[in-house]
């Protein structure tokens, strides 16, 4: 055999780490934490096992955990003690988020990372307060079922509470706001309302092109946020489109976005490598609680091995553009590293 062309040579143990050209980090992960003010214990998630909702006492003690594993980063999301159509409690001084932010960032050196939205505050379950979207203005024909006025949720009222939310993280010492209720200006809004109340070292992490997806189910479930009726497809992305993601993005560099997030991570991996090509800013992705799910699902019924495809997942994620990667694994994966890379 006259090959010259031999790429096993270089697949050979001894060189393979030499040649490699992703590697995982403990320090690139952002690891998710459930903070619950409706409760005093500790409760099992139960489509995401190994996850479980804290209550604000054990929140310090819930993010010394993931520090011990080398994961430097959470992002805290708040069940809160109770909700109404304008989701107010997601900007009270004493509300479930602004309280655990507060501990934790006086009692660890965890960099805390706050996701701001209005769908686990409103009892609608929606991203923002709702308004009548009237068909009729639309020029739809008189009497037609489509003429009944639906329910939106109101782009421009919801922004100012974006403002007043991430006020409120920040205020509590929040180090990074992450934006993810799809509004349009929302970037603008918050860096104007962080930038006027002297939170201008204060970065957005935006959830610049994030989908409306299925694979956010068990989610809803943990953070018991699911819409009370219809959809969130009037605020979220078309999962058909890409194009559409850049011209989103695009959108949220120019109000001012410190780091891009694309969400879900797995299924959308185009669109994790489509913006590397074209920003230069820091690319984070979120692995969502389905495609966590559907690992353990499937390692349960002894099908996958649940290591091994934790970190290829994770690895693809970074493989595709992802500087930062937003994952229920982060403990379980930064745990095995760094032997495994
Ligand atoms: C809501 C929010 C969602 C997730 C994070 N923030 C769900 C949604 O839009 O319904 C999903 C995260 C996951 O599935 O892991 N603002």
């Amino acid at each position: 055999m006259d090959l010259t062309h031999r790429p096993r040579r270089l697949r050979q143990d001894r060189v393979r780490g030499l040649v490699s050209e992703t590697s995982l980090e403990p320090a690139d992960f952002i690891a998710p934490v459930f903070v619950d003010a409706t409760t005093d214990e500790r409760r099992p998630i139960e489509t995401m096992p190994g996850h479980e909702r804290v209550p604000i006492d054990e929140a310090v003690a819930r993010v010394e955990d993931v520090l011990e594993t080398g994961v430097e980063a959470v992002m805290l999301f708040g069940i809160p003690e109770s909700k109404d159509p304008e989701g107010t409690r997601a900007w009270a001084e004493d509300g479930v988020v602004q309280e655990a932010t507060r501990r934790i960032t006086s009692e660890t050196d965890a960099y805390v990372i706050t996701d701001v939205c209005l769908c686990e505050y409103t009892d609608h379950g929606h991203c923002g307060p709702l308004e009548e979207e009237l068909r009729a203005e639309d020029g739809v024909a008189e009497g037609s079922p489509a003429c009944e006025p639906t329910l939106t949720v109101d782009n421009d009222a919801t922004l100012e509470a974006l403002d007043r939310i991430a006020v409120s993280h920040a205020e509590a010492g929040a180090d990074m706001i992450a934006p993810s209720g799809m509004m349009d200006g929302m970037v603008a809004a918050i860096r104007e309302g962080l930038d006027r109340e002297g939170f201008e070292h204060v970065p957005i992490m935006s959830y610049a092109a994030k989908y409306e997806s299925a694979f956010y189910g068990p989610f809803r479930d943990a953070a018991d946020g699911a819409p009370a009726f219809g959809n969130r497809r009037h605020y979220q992305m078309d999962p058909a489109n890409a194009r559409e993601a850049m011209r989103e993005v695009r959108l949220d560099v120019e109000q001012g976005a410190d780091v891009l997030m694309v969400k879900p991570a797995l299924p959308y991996l185009d669109i994790v490598s489509g913006l590397r090509r074209e920003f230069d800013h820091p690319i984070a992705a979120y692995n969502v609680s389905g495609e966590y799910a559907m690992l353990h699902a499937a390692s349960e019924k002894g099908w996958l091995d649940l290591e091994d495809v934790a970190r290829e997942s994770l690895l693809s994620i970074k493989r595709a553009g992802a500087d930062l990667i937003l994952t229920y694994f982060a403990e379980d994966v930064a745990r095995q590293l760094p032997d495994r890379n």
